[in-house]
Parts: structure tokens; C-alpha cells; sequence
């Protein structure tokens, strides 16, 4: 019954996320969720919180979260804004930075859910187009016709602008909002965090969901100039002024703090991509190189060969009868390729015997 919509929320096409299917013999490479658990520090920090502190609200700044992340960043407590996922960052980001009535900029082949929210906010788009090779050109956005937001690295393409071709776009974009969602970043793409105290307008979001294995915590962060930050808040403090639970504030601060264990997480994924990078080019695949926890493969054999689904679509059937997760769009310049979220070197293993089978 859709009788009670309004006409806005019956124009809404919503982002679809990936299959959260589990089981004993399913193998998840669908989401981008880190395949290793949190921090056993996460974990006890977790524990620890007592019942008194679940009874009151939190800190609705986050004051000792943003301390944690100013000091590992080495920016300033005003420099730092935390959300429930960075999901919500971005939308709260969007309806702070970008309804000015200027086209936002974003690639042709990104996070699908920035038209998302676009849509949500009514604001118009201006689709800036990859390259033949799919990498991302600064030169192709116009400075100053609108704000601009893009992933690095990118999703789900996994390739990384050079933290100078961004400060080169920086230097001429001077008027509107730059958004670097670096939701990937700690696996490979240099961070553009600590340019925030050069260029007033950029404002750069990261999240505890990939490298930190917090995916089911939601949390996300954002850093910019103090006045970017304290339009965060207006927002914010507009619609939820508690959007960090208190576990949730526990967890970030312990995982912040157990720095190795992080480290060492994050070489094994990029370890198991190297390896599954290989295994799949020795199989005729075309990978790109990837600086994320996902590979993005062009599946060998022609596609749509007399009206043929795409070879790319059949192997995802396949992979995901076989209990293996991976993820495929049905979408101009994408139909040929998955995504493979890295997962153990056993899981890569298995996806390889699939693919073989
Ligand atoms: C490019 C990109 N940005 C942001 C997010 C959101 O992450 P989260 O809301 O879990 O912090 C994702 C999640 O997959 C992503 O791929």
C-alpha cells in the first residue's frame, strides 16, 4: 500500500546492497567486509562496557573517539567528525555541502550510491567519464561548476588516483566542496587526509567497515577544514544527535589503539589479492590493479554471443550456486567483469576450484 507516499518516496530508486546470505559453506566475497575478525582489544573493549554506560546516552561528540583519530591522523579534534557508517556521512555531507543548486560531479562508474542520494536530495548530476582503461582523470572535472565527490580507490574498479593529480585538481577547484571517499584507502591508495589544513573545502571520509573489520559496528569518519566539520554537526545535530553508540565509540578507540594487529590484517588481504590477481590472469581473466580489498575481473569469452547471457553473468550464477558470493551488474561497460571481495587465502582457494570445477 503506497497510498500514505509521498511523491518523493515514490520516486526514490534505493541502493541495493549485496546478498547477506551466511551458512556453514557459504563463501562471502560480495560485500567488501574484511574476512578477519576485529581486534581481540576490540573485542574485550566491547565486553567491557558496562551496563551503566549502555543506560545513559553517549557522547554525542565523540569527543575521546575524535581524539583517538586526530592524534593517529595527526590533525586536530575540529578536524575530525564521526557517523553511524560512513553511509551516513556522505548523507549527511550531501544535503550539507551539496544542494547549492550546482551539478555534482561524480565518475560514470563509482559507488552507486551516490545517485542515490542524489536523488533523495533532489540534486542534479554531472557524470564525469572514466577512461578507456577505466582509471579516473582529474582533468576531466570542470573546477568550480559544482562540488565533486569520487572514491579512492575507486569502487568497484579498485584503482587509485595519485594523492598529486588530487592536489592539482585542489589547487583550481577552490569554490565547492571536494568529497575523497576513501573507504578503501588503507589498502593501498595514498590519503589525502592530511592535505585538510591546506584546502579549506576538501573533506575526506573513511570507514571502520573494511580495513578495521567493524562493518557490523557502523562506523565512519570524516576530516576536513573546522568549518567543513561544524556543518557535519548542523546536520547532524539536526536529525540524530546520538548517531555513535557508546560500544560503538568503545570499539573505534580500541581499534584505533591496536595498530599492529591492523597491519598485520591488512597485508594479509593484499597478500591473498596479490595471489588471487595472479591466479586469475593465468587463467585469461583481465584484473585491474587493485589498491582496495576487491579485484574487479573481466571474465574471458565473448559476451552476448547470439543473445547469450554474458559470460561474466553465467560465472556468477555458477560461483553463487556453488555457495560463493561475488559481485555482478547487469550495467553498460560493467556486464563483462565481477567484483571479488578478498577473503582468507582458503576462501580465494576455493573460488579458484569453483571457477575451475
Ligand atoms: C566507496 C564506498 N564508500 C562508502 C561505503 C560505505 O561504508 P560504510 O557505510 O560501511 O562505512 C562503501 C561500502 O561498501 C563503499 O564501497
Amino acid at each position: 500500500m503506497t497510498k500514505f507516499w509521498t511523491d518523493t518516496v515514490k520516486g526514490l530508486t534505493p541502493y541495493v546492497p549485496g546478498e547477506q546470505r551466511s551458512g556453514d559453506n557459504i563463501i562471502k566475497l560480495n560485500t567488501n567486509e574484511n574476512p578477519y575478525p576485529p581486534s581481540p582489544e576490540v573485542m574485550r573493549a566491547i565486553g567491557n562496557v558496562s551496563s551503566d554506560v549502555l543506560r545513559r546516552y553517549p557522547d554525542p561528540e565523540s569527543v575521546e573517539l575524535r581524539e583517538a583519530l586526530a592524534a593517529y591522523h595527526g590533525v586536530a579534534l575540529e578536524n575530525v567528525f564521526v557517523g553511524n557508517g560512513s553511509d551516513e556521512i556522505l548523507a549527511l555531507a550531501f544535503l550539507a555541502f551539496f544542494t547549492d543548486g550546482k551539478a555534482l560531479q561524480y565518475p560514470d562508474i563509482t559507488y552507486s550510491f551516490y545517485p542515490v542520494y542524489c536523488d533523495l536530495y533532489s540534486i542534479e548530476s554531472q557524470i564525469v567519464s572514466l577512461e578507456a582503461d577505466y582509471s579516473l582523470s582529474m582533468e576531466r572535472f570542470v573546477p568550480n561548476a559544482g562540488s565533486i565527490i569520487f572514491p579512492n580507490p575507486n569502487a568497484p574498479t579498485g584503482l587509485a588516483t595519485p594523492r598529486d593529480s588530487i592536489d592539482t585538481l585542489l589547487k583550481k577547484h577552490t569554490e565547492q566542496v571536494l568529497l575523497v571517499d576513501e573507504a578503501y584507502a588503507d589498502l593501498g591508495a595514498q590519503s589525502v587526509v592530511s592535505l585538510v589544513n591546506e584546502y579549506p573545502n576538501l573533506l575526506v571520509s573513511q570507514t571502520f567497515s573494511k580495513g578495521r573489520s567493524l562493518a557490523g559496528m557502523r562506523l565512519g569518519v570524516a576530516f576536513g577544514d573546522k568549518s567543513l566539520i561544524e556543518g557535519l554537526q548542523r546536520v547532524k545535530n539536526s536529525f540524530n544527535s546520538y548517531p555513535v553508540d557508546a560500544v560503538a565509540q568503545a570499539a573505534g578507540i580500541a581499534s584505533i589503539e591496536d595498530d599492529s594487529y591492523y597491519k598485520q590484517t591488512l597485508s594479509q588481504i593484499i597478500e591473498s589479492r596479490d595471489w588471487t590477481t595472479e591466479q586469475l590472469r593465468s587463467r585469461g581473466f583481465e584484473v585491474l590493479a587493485s589498491s582496495a580489498n576487491f579485484i574487479f575481473a573481466r571474465v574471458p569469452r565473448p559476451t552476448k554471443v547470439d543473445g547469450c547471457e554474458p559470460a561474466a553473468h553465467e560465472l556468477f550464477q555458477r560461483l553463487s550456486a556453488a555457495g560463493v558470493l561475488v559481485r555482478y551488474w547487469k550495467k553498460p561497460r560493467l556486464e563483462d567483469w565481477l567484483r571479488i571481495s578478498i577473503g582468507t587465502s582458503s576462501d580465494m582457494s576455493k573460488l579458484m576450484d569453483c571457477i575451475d570445477a
